[in-house]
């Protein structure tokens, strides 16, 4: 059994037009249609141009943003059936990473406040020197020095602060993570860093992932397989060196083709 299943799962917007009585006359079918199984301790990596529906997924997904049709169905459970409460209790098993650990992180809090709160999400009665040493090893785990902990997001780096936010992603023991371009805003060369801690991550807490970007020399270096979004449809799925070697639908020859080359 797949741990994460889509079927035929749809999101689409209304666009509403009129000055006084606004009426629907069209919709945004930003996800349209999408089937997609993934295995546990799997990185499935979501690529295609900016607006075919990446993010929209993602959030679709995580319940953020309701489905107009379809199901998700999370390790054998369907949260289009839940009832609010009910998936706020199962969000702690999906967490996400975004882009920018700035936009993401509140400045007026320090990791450590920042870190015990989401360690509390999960285990409210966590305090004193146990919420300490939990803190200290989940800053162990992403790579940061636990003498950091009283420091606020300003005083890091960009690969420290996006460090951080997957410290903060991981502290409510998450089964499945979602990753919206979490290396797109880092320099090249921390890039790698960050990607090397997500891989080793996924392999030692048997996490399953979604990892979003439209860079894909960076999906083929994380990602198991590749899936192709295009308008809303996954049009190309496969393990990730058949997609990049030998691309079968013609939008993912277009991706590629498009990567630019620097000639020697
Ligand atoms: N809340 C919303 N209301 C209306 N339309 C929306 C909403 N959110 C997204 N859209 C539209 O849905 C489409 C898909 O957007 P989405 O952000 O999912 O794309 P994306 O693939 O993540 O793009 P990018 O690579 O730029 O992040 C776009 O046309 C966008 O304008
Ligand atoms: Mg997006």
């Amino acid at each position: 059994m797949p741990y994460l299943e889509l079927i035929g799962l749809q999101t689409h917007f209304p666009v509403r037009k009129g000055i006084l009585f606004k009426s629907i006359t069209d919709h945004v079918r930003a996800v349209d249609g999408v089937d997609l199984a993934i295995e546990q301790g799997e990185i499935l990596g979501l690529v295609g141009e900016s607006g075919c529906g990446k993010s929209t997924l993602s959030r679709t997904v995580m319940q953020l943003v309701p489905a107009t049709g379809g199901r998700v169905i999370l390790d054998g459970e369907d949260l289009t059936a839940l009832s609010h409460r009910e998936v706020r209790l199962r969000r702690l098993d999906f967490q996400m990473i975004f882009q920018d650990p700035y936009a993401s992180l509140n400045p007026r809090m320090t990791v450590f406040s920042t870190l015990a709160e989401a360690l509390r999400t999960r285990n409210p009665q966590l305090k004193g020197s146990q919420l300490t040493d939990e803190v200290s090893s989940l800053m162990e785990r992403v790579g940061l020095d636990r003498r950091f902990m009283r420091k606020y997001p300003h005083e890091f780096s960009g690969g420290q602060r996006q460090r951080i936010a997957i410290a903060r992603a991981l502290a409510p023991q998450p089964k499945l993570v979602i990753a919206d371009e979490p290396v797109s805003a880092l320099d090249v060369s921390i890039q790698s860093q960050i990607l090397n801690l997500l891989k080793q991550l996924v392999r030692e807490l048997g996490l399953t992932m979604i990892f979003i970007s439209h860079d894909l020399s960076v999906v083929r270096y994380i990602a198991d397989r590749i899936a192709v979004m295009h308008f809303g449809k996954i049009v190309e799925l496969g393990a990730a060196e058949r997609v990049m070697d030998s691309p079968e639908h013609d939008y993912t020859k277009q991706l590629l083709a498009a990567i630019p080359q620097i000639r020697p």
